[in-house]
């Protein structure tokens, strides 16, 4: 495997976009009943947190169930923490059996919204109360059970966004079984990759999802993957759209025949607070992604408390409110946002099936009026996405029912965060800019609202026993320090968090190297970012290889090991463009094989004159389709550039920054469809990028 490298480069044009001195107070209806109701109340509690963590993380603990206590908070040997030792929970337990076997038990934890609309003009909506999620997901985990499925075993989960999927997820981890969730936009390779990786021995689908008015076939897809993963032994088939699918005899199993042939009571497992919960794959700077683990027991605290404090939820002040996280299950922030944070705080969560725009671009609002939402999570590329299609799709709807906004995956210009506080929030809500990542677990850098005061852009302070610094680039000998207030810099995280990953999935020395070598002591976020005079962290993006296209994270390399795998690719450079929609458009620059330049000439006849040149445009095409077959519709290169080959430094290394460069203002000949000769320019700046 190709070592994980950092090559760091900070953007410093960014810096232009800040926008520090417009500050926006918590409003102070919201304030008067929040949990933690103003700076000073977040400022005390924050610095208690740092001075003493482990009084701080043991407190919030003990708002949850265990079956046994802890004997030790923390015990940590750098880069490998242990939180709660001994102490025994399962989070199945706490985010469903508290509240079925107490208070609320007819309380609606999920408020299920299909995306197709029905003869009735309506969209079917379901609804389960937690007593009734409590029986759905001991039948499930009783399902998994009777196929043979015990702790630690792992099971892939790739479906759309239905109650099921949610459901999946407790019952495994009821079981104890470790959940590993693949998009349900990922290809079959991308599926038989990680799925192999972990070695997976069952995988959880459904015939197809909905999504913009079409069906994806997800039960065909696995089928396709299942060709090279000889670990599994069972796939179990929600029925969602009645689709007819093949069902291989003895491996495929309907989810509604096992789960009506199965006792309705399971037993949670008493898990171990180090036991992995799950492992979800995400991009690095290689090509192979990422196995992060995540284990029980400090997880389901720190979710269980950011969900509280920066969501506000579990407010004896807001006992009505319907939460919405528009974040897909198969993402982190649907993990921790829309199933363990939310249910854990007894919530009623809203799932959405489908795409925002379908049937009209009015979805979302007319969802957030029907339900009526009081608390909205999105991510920025949908916000300027809702911006682009017009207001009069917003201005239809009263979205009244709001109180407070959110933000995560990317940061959020300023236009688009002012355009999202007044237009959905009516210039009563606060906005939470959340930044954390698959590798946190929960969040780590957001306002408390009612509380901290926001600037539009930055995702302001601290969560509560977090420590977060900007720090200078290493020099050789590894010496770095804190960048004073007003400066940018490297964002790494100086203590252990509960929910920290643990590791990469069999590969315990990618992760020392990828996350606490860079800057020693501290764990290495992948981020710039900068600190200014007020001590707000503004995000400034990825300083390595890895792209942020729509919030979804994309490694470089992975797209280039994608095209290189194309018998006419020779080799494949690709590098991220500022796209105002998507945050960055992935462009691709391409060096043929030289038999895919010959041009072709047709089989019966001999006339060298009768030959078809090599048509670019269609090749382009091709490898676009390539790409999304390789790895998903989420990796489709926006642009592809052919090029006679890539510019290198005389070590070899591509010279990317030119790259970058060269997609984001234009190009060195005006006509794409011929082949671009970098050559000239390439050793003009070699002695530049060394
Ligand atoms: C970026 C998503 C700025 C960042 C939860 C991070 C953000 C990566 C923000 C993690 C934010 C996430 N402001 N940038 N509020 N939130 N990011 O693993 O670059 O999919 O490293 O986790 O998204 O992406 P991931």
């Amino acid at each position: 495997m190709a070592p994980e490298t950092t090559p760091i480069h900070i953007n410093q044009d960014l810096e232009s976009t800040l926008n520090e001195t417009r500050v926006f107070p918590p409003p102070p209806d919201f304030a008067a009943h929040a949990h933690i109701p103003s700076l000073g109340a977040y400022e005390d509690l924050y610095a208690r947190s740092i001075a003493d963590p482990e009084s701080f993380w043991a407190a919030a603990a003990r708002e949850l169930h265990w079956f046994q206590p802890w004997s030790k908070v923390l015990e940590w040997n750098l880069p490998h923490a242990k939180w709660f030792v001994d102490g025994k929970l399962n989070l199945s337990y706490n985010c469903v059996d508290r509240h079925a076997l107490g208070d609320n038990a007819d309380k609606t934890a999920i408020l299920w919204e299909a995306e197709p609309i029905g003869p009735n003009g309506q969209p079917e909506v379901r609804t389960l109360t937690y007593a009734e999620l409590h029986q759905e997901v001991q039948r499930a985990a009783n399902a998994l059970k009777a196929l043979g499925i015990k702790r630690g075993d792992r099971v892939a989960v790739y479906m759309g966004m239905t109650p099921e999927l949610a459901i999946a997820l407790l019952a495994c981890a009821r079981i104890g079984a470790i959940h590993s969730v693949i998009f349900g936009g990922f290809a079959a390779q991308a599926i038989a990759d990680r799925v192999n990786d972990s070695q997976c021995v069952a995988i959880l689908t459904q015939d197809s999802s909905y999504r913009r008015g079409s069906e994806i076939p997800l039960k065909r897809i696995v089928d396709e993957a299942l060709a090279t993963t000889p670990s599994v032994k069972h796939v179990v088939v929600l029925k969602r759209s009645g689709t007819p699918v093949t069902m291989h005899p003895t491996r495929d199993h309907w989810w509604h025949d096992l789960v009506s042939s199965v006792e309705p009571v399971c037993e949670c497992e008493h898990m171990d607070a180090e036991d992995p919960l799950y492992i979800l794959y995400t991009s690095g700077t290689t090509g192979k992604p990422k196995g992060l683990v995540h284990t029980t027991g400090g997880y389901s605290v720190q979710t269980y408390l950011t969900t509280k404090y920066v969501f506000d939820l579990n407010n004896p002040a807001h006992p009505n409110d319907v939460y919405w996280c528009t974040a897909d299950i198969g993402w982190v922030t649907g993990h921790s946002y829309v199933v363990y944070g939310p249910l854990q705080n007894g919530a009623t969560v809203l799932m959405y099936e489908g795409a925002p725009n379908y049937p009209a671009f009015d979805r979302f609002w007319e969802i957030i009026d029907r339900h009526q939402v009081s608390i909205f999570y999105t991510a920025p590329t949908a916000i300027r996405a809702f911006i682009k299609w017009g207001n009069e799709h917003v201005e239809r709807h009263k979205l009244t029912s709001l109180r407070l906004l959110g933000t995560v995956g990317e940061p959020i210009n300023p236009e688009a965060w002012m355009w999202y506080r007044d237009k959905i929030g009516h210039d009563n809500c606060p906005i939470v800019d959340t930044w954390w990542q698959t590798e946190t677990g929960g969040i780590m850098i957001a306002p408390i609202p009612g509380a901290v005061p926001a600037k539009p852009g930055s995702a302001t302070r601290p969560f509560f026993g977090i420590e977060p610094d900007v720090v200078t680039k290493p020099d050789s000998e590894g010496r770095y320090e804190s960048v004073p207030l007003g400066s940018g810099g490297l964002l790494v995280i100086r203590k252990p968090w509960p929910s920290m990953a643990r590791t990469i999935y069999g590969d315990d020395e990618r992760f020392q190297k990828t996350y606490w070598s860079d800057v020693p002591g501290c764990y290495f976020t992948g981020d710039g970012a900068r600190r200014d005079a007020d001590g707000y962290y503004w995000l400034m993006g990825r300083v390595d290889d890895v792209l942020n296209v729509s919030g979804h994270r994309l490694g470089t390399m992975e797209v280039e090991s994608a095209l290189v795998a194309h018998t006419k690719v020779a080799e494949a450079a690709v590098v991220g463009r500022p796209d105002d929609l998507k945050g960055q458009a992935i462009v691709a620059f391409v060096t043929l094989e030289a038999s895919a330049l010959r041009p072709s000439s047709s089989a019966n006849s001999a006339d060298p004159a009768s030959t078809a040149p090599v048509d670019l445009n269609a090749l382009k095409d091709e490898l676009k389709k390539w790409v999304t077959k390789e790895i998903g519709s989420l990796a489709r290169p926006e642009e592809i550039r052919f090029t006679d080959a890539l510019p290198k430094t005389r070590s070899g290394k591509i010279m990317r920054r030119l790259l970058r460069e060269l997609a984001t203002h234009g190009s060195i000949q005006g006509d794409t469809t011929t082949l671009e000769d970098f050559a000239v320019i390439a050793k003009l700046r070699e002695s530049e990028e060394g």
